[in-house]
């Protein structure tokens, strides 16, 4: 029998991607975005991509009669958590909104959960959670911290759920909470298909979303922001992971809390997995690698460092590999040459 995910926040760069893979894969996928960040039309792609439907729901997560509603109108077998505001500089300004938004949907979600008895979930973390790191490569077992209130927002999620298991301990719950708590690195690149994306409706805060804009004349230069940090050439060092490949870090998360990863034990309790390469390249890495690979100029100059910024992150993903048999598959190359694709067939992102 098909099994059905529940993707919160599905229409938006990450959760679009996993639905296509989950569609492969089998699974069949009822969508809840409010479209606060993204677009209908990404979803329609994902359709035309697969060759299969989504059952879109617009709403917002936090609407619990709305979660109800979906509960009691599809068997749901787990939930994938994407929905959430990510800009770490817009939750400096605004964090209320981002605890409300953020904690507000994962609390809604779980309680709504809990009440269809619904307990398998995957959640999107992020590789903020580790602060800034004294030793590399991160490990999940690094001490945490938070240096912004989207960064707190994730850890606060991720302690909330900790505190699920031992309630179904004390409470001898017959059917336990499965979580897992997935730390993405820096996701870039696209479908391969060039027909869905990373489409920001404002200034691009990330790296690759500014280099495309650079790239396809929307913007004219890329201020790299710092080039005196102890790293192989001075500038940031970050771990970039192909967005297919995290999507498909969603796949078998999914398999594994279902009990459909051959050979894996599904995981009980919270388990927090990096999701990265476990390697680290540089800002003009990546800049020269998508002007090489693309035969495209990134016109840059080099600027001051960006208050915040951590000189090097990147992920040890031995876990990953170990309890859910994921690895990456797609490397720098792919990643530049596939955020090229979808910038330059898509200039205008789906707005076009
Ligand atoms: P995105 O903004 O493209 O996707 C989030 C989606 O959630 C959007 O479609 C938005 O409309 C929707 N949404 C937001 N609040 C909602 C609500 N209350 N109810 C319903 N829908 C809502 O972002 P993304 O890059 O795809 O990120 C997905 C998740 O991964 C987020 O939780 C983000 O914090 C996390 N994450 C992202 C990155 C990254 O660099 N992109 C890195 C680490 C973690
Ligand atoms: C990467 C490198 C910048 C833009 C952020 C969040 C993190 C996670 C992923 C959600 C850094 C440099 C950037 C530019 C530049 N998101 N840069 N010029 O900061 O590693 O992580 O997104 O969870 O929480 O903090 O990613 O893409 O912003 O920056 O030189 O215009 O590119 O200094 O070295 P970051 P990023």
């Amino acid at each position: 029998m098909t099994s059905t995910i529940l993707v919160t926040g599905g229409a938006g760069y990450i959760g679009s991607h996993t639905c296509v893979e989950l569609l492969n894969a089998g699974y069949d996928v009822v969508v809840i975005d409010n479209l606060s960040n993204s677009s209908p039309e990404a979803l329609k792609r994902v359709e035309a991509i697969t060759n299969k439907n989504v059952s879109f729901i617009e709403g917002d997560v936090r609407n619990r009669k709305l979660l109800k509603k979906v509960f009691a109108e599809h068997s749901i077998a787990a939930a994938i958590h994407f929905a959430g505001l990510k800009a770490v500089g817009e939750s400096c300004q605004m964090p209320l909104a981002y605890y409300d938004n953020n904690l507000n949907s994962t609390l809604a979600l779980c309680q709504e959960m809990e009440a269809a008895g619904v307990k398998n979930l995957v959640f999107s973390s992020s590789a903020t959670v580790y602060g800034d790191p004294e030793t590399l490569p991160l490990t999940e077992d690094l001490p945490l911290s938070a240096t912004n209130p989207y960064g707190r927002s994730k850890l606060i999620i991720e302690e909330m759920l900790r505190d699920l298991p031992e309630a179904d301990t004390l409470n001898k719950a017959e059917k336990p909470w499965a979580v897992i708590l997935l730390r993405y690195f820096n996701p870039v690149g696209a479908h391969e298909s060039g027909t869905i994306g990373e489409d920001p409706k404002d200034t691009p805060n990330n790296l690759m979303p500014y280099i495309t804009q650079v790239a396809v004349g929307r913007r004219e230069k890329l201020s790299v922001f710092g080039s005196d940090y102890d790293t192989v050439d001075g500038t940031g060092v970050r771990d970039y992971i192909h967005v297919v490949d995290l999507a498909k870090g969603h796949v078998c998360a999914v398999n594994n809390l279902l009990g459909n990863l051959s050979g894996k034990s599904p995981i009980t309790g919270v388990e927090a997995i990096n999701l990265g390469t476990g390697n680290g390249i540089s800002v003009l890495e990546l800049v020269n690698a998508f002007s090489t690979i693309n035969d495209v100029p990134v016109p840059h100059e080099l600027v001051a460092r960006r208050p915040g910024d951590v000189a090097a992150c990147y992920a040890n993903a031995d876990k990953a590999s170990e309890l859910l048999d994921w690895s990456t598959e797609l490397d720098v190359d792919a990643m530049v040459k596939d955020s090229w694709h979808w910038q330059k067939t898509n200039p205008k992102g789906y707005g076009q």
